[in-house]
């Protein structure tokens, strides 16, 4: 299913959600479109691609799909990668960490090949501009991936966080989060687990607190929709204790029978 989370003059921001089926983990794909150019934000593996490109040619040629962005390197991010590199012009966006990993994701094309379509990102960042629109690739590293990506649409002033305010348990995933401290309850483990330490939380809420951001949109689960659901979620991310700081002694012991 898709949703239009923003439409003015030239500019739209849809959301994708509901493709993947069985033991798959949900996950939400964004499309950016400013001035007929297309971007697509995590498009995912197998188990996307070909109901995402289905839906996406419904609306537009894929001729217009100028960048494929990967927040990070995982199998629900950016393992369809060898078909949109070959079945569409788009240049691929990914973290500079992981460019070197992408012929293991595109086996049947020589990495010569498509070498000058990768855009890589270095760690400060970049600014990818899209039509006449400006998309701000933002430093998300360790959270959870040790080089990630965040990405923040001046226009729109969505801010698109991969893993970082996923939820799974949610059948609607296009719907905004109602009831915040429910749904954190439902996303403390996951957090704690996959996100690397408080300290980096703390520095990512400060740089979110620099934009002007309407909403926050996870690669899994709700969005959190509008000014005072985003502070919300900064003031629980930036008190979360995850990762590192979670690990004890035991936590290294050799396994025994
Ligand atoms: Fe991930
Ligand atoms: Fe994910």
């Amino acid at each position: 299913m898709s949703r239009v989370l923003y439409e003015k003059d030239d500019h739209k921001v849809i959301l994708f959600t509901g493709f993947v089926e069985g033991d798959g983990v949900h996950s939400n794909q964004l499309l950016i479109e400013d001035h007929g150019q297309l971007a697509l934000f995590d498009p995912g593996g197998e188990l996307t691609y070909q109901p995402l490109q289905m839906e996406i040619s419904k609306l537009y040629d894929l001729k217009q799909l100028e960048f494929v962005v990967a927040s990070h390197q995982d199998p629900d991010i950016i393992t369809s990668l060898e078909k949109w590199l070959l079945y569409s012009h788009a240049r691929i966006v990914i973290s500079t960490l992981w460019q070197r990993f992408l012929p293991h994701l595109v086996p049947s094309v020589r990495a010569n090949d498509y070498k000058d379509r990768i855009v890589p990102v270095p760690d400060r960042g970049a600014i990818i501009n899209l039509g006449q629109c400006q998309i701000k690739a933002l430093p998300a590293h360790f959270l959870h991936s040790v080089g990630n990506l965040h990405f923040y649409d001046e226009t729109s002033k969505i801010l698109f966080t991969g893993d970082v305010g996923a939820s799974f348990d949610n059948p609607d995933d296009d719907l905004a989060v109602e009831d915040f401290d429910i749904h954190s309850d439902g996303m403390l483990d996951f957090h704690q687990r996959y996100m690397g330490a408080n300290i980096i939380c703390r520095l990512w809420a400060n740089m979110v607190r620099e934009l002007d951001v309407e909403m926050i949109v996870p690669q899994h689960g709700r969005p959190y929709v509008g000014k005072e659901m985003v502070a919300t979620f900064l003031r629980w991310f930036e008190e979360l204790k995850c990762g590192i700081d979670l690990m004890k002694v035991k936590s290294y012991s050799v396994p025994r029978l």
